[in-house]
């Protein structure tokens, strides 16, 4: 992200920290069911998770903070959870955007978040607009997102250009489609994390995480808070890349 700051020296993180980590928030409903309560109340204690990890994203550096907060697929979840979810975002960006706003977060959405009810498009375009200008984190919201999707978008446009004579199929090439992806201007992730203990990617960001890092927690996702967080990025940090080299 050209605006975003250099990662910053972070106590025990230096600057192998991972610039953009991506996370697959999984685990509310069993931590409800855990504890006799509905599911609803799992994905309230997520959306406090959500809060708390984008705060320490902060603290700790991270230029991007990818959260998957819901899938193409997650309509087919009962009726009853899906307008939950949607309360429940619809209330987070109301109360907290002055908030995430003030401490620096840039607020971007990947996916087809049009496709949700108008008043939701209304309250995300007005926080994205709002939040343009931050550069200290971007904090990219996944909603109606999946990466089999997003492809056939990239396809389908590129096609489209083609067939209208403003695009020469021989120049397409990998970067062409990684800018045409709703990620088109961002870093790919450096990390992804999935909570809960399910080792799956759930159709996520799949161009994105060619060379990423994976790490799978058994940490269930309400649970999950600044120090899992910063252990994450110390275990990246431990880790060697060589992106196919040696
Ligand atoms: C997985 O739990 C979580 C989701 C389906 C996404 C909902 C995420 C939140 C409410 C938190 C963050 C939201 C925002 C807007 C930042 P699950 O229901 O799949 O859990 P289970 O696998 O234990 O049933």
């Amino acid at each position: 992200v050209s605006t975003a700051p250099a990662t910053k020296a972070v106590a025990g993180q230096g600057s192998k920290g991972p610039r953009h980590v991506a996370i697959i928030m999984d685990g509310n409903g069993r931590w409800a069911k855990r504890r006799h309560l509905p599911r609803i109340a799992g994905h309230r204690k997520g959306i406090e998770a959500a809060r708390t990890v984008v705060r320490a994203a902060g603290e700790l550096g991270i230029e991007v903070l990818t959260l998957y907060a819901f899938s193409s697929e997650n309509w087919r979840r009962p009726a009853d959870e899906v307008s939950d979810l949607m309360g429940l975002l619809r209330r987070f960006i109301v109360t907290d955007i002055d908030e995430l706003s003030e401490s620096g977060v840039r607020l971007r959405i990947i996916g087809n978040y049009r496709a949700l009810a108008p008043d939701i498009v209304q309250l995300i375009d007005n926080a994205c607009a709002k939040t343009a200008q931050n550069s200290r984190t971007t904090l990219v919201i996944a909603l109606n997102y999946g990466s089999h999707a997003e492809l056939a978008g990239v396809a389908r446009s590129l096609a489209e250009r083609a067939r209208d004579g403003l695009l020469d199929p021989a120049v397409i090439d990998e970067d062409m489609i990684a800018g045409e992806l709703d990620t088109g201007d961002l870093p790919p992730p450096d990390l992804l994390i999935r909570t809960s203990g399910e080792k799956r990617l759930s159709n996520f960001l799949l161009w994105q995480l060619a060379y990423s890092e994976f790490l799978f927690v058994d940490t269930l996702w309400p649970d999950f808070g600044a120090n899992d967080l910063a252990a994450a990025c110390e275990q990246f940090s431990a880790r060697e890349r060589r992106f196919g080299g040696l």
